[in-house]
């Protein structure tokens, strides 16, 4: 497949073979090219923590906990219905791959930091695709508690947390709009 074939065929992987574990060393050489996104002043800002196991088992026992107390019900049973649900979507993911900078104190080195690590994201999801891995990119909760479990450091934003598997079937396909409807070309002044 050429590069092309790789970005028009990678969709987000939500269901996953569940008898299968990634070894951390495969995500390790993936990551080692993925590393190669462009950053400006070289900063390299990033930092990968993998979660697999009893890390695992806690990342997800915490995150129901937080859907329990986040709940909008008034009553424990649909509280604890919120949980399980957290647990039905969690529970099929092998191994959590968080995505953490170290955050400049100059807002615009930060901003910039975001956006590279963000481009190597897309490099790992590319890679994992092109590995027939299969990943998605989740938007990370800030809790103290998932802080805490994945060792991060104060002055680290995480930018993703990285659903991380083989895939069990195919992804879906999403369409896109095309980029000439997005599209301004000028010429003159
Ligand atoms: C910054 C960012 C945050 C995302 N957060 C979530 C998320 O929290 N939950 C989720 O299901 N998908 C999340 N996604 C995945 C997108 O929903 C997904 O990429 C989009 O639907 C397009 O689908 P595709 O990846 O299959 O092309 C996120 C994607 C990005 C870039």
């Amino acid at each position: 497949m050429t590069l092309s074939d790789m970005i028009r065929t990678r969709f987000s992987v939500n269901t996953f073979d569940r008898t299968r574990q990634v070894p951390p060393d495969d995500i390790i050489a993936l990551l080692d090219t993925a590393v190669w996104a462009p950053n400006h002043r070289n900063t390299e800002p990033w930092r990968f923590i993998l979660l697999t196991d009893e890390a695992r088992a806690l990342y997800i026992e915490t995150r129901r906990r937080m859907a329990v107390e986040s709940s909008p019900a008034q009553d424990e049973h649909s509280q604890n219905l919120a949980g399980d649900g957290m647990v039905k979507k969690l529970g099929g993911v092998p191994s959590f791959l968080i995505i953490a900078m170290r955050n400049s104190p100059k807002p615009d080195v930060r901003e910039e930091d975001y956006a590279a690590t963000s481009a190597l994201i897309q490099n790992f999801l590319l890679l994992a695709h092109e590995a027939g891995l299969g990943a998605v990119w989740k938007t990370w909760k800030d809790d103290p508690r998932l802080r805490a479990l994945a060792r991060l450091e104060n002055d680290e934003t995480v930018v993703g947390v990285l659903h991380v598997g083989y895939p069990a079937e195919d992804a879906p396909a999403r369409s896109r709009v095309a980029a000439r409807e997005r599209f301004t070309h000028i010429t003159g002044q």
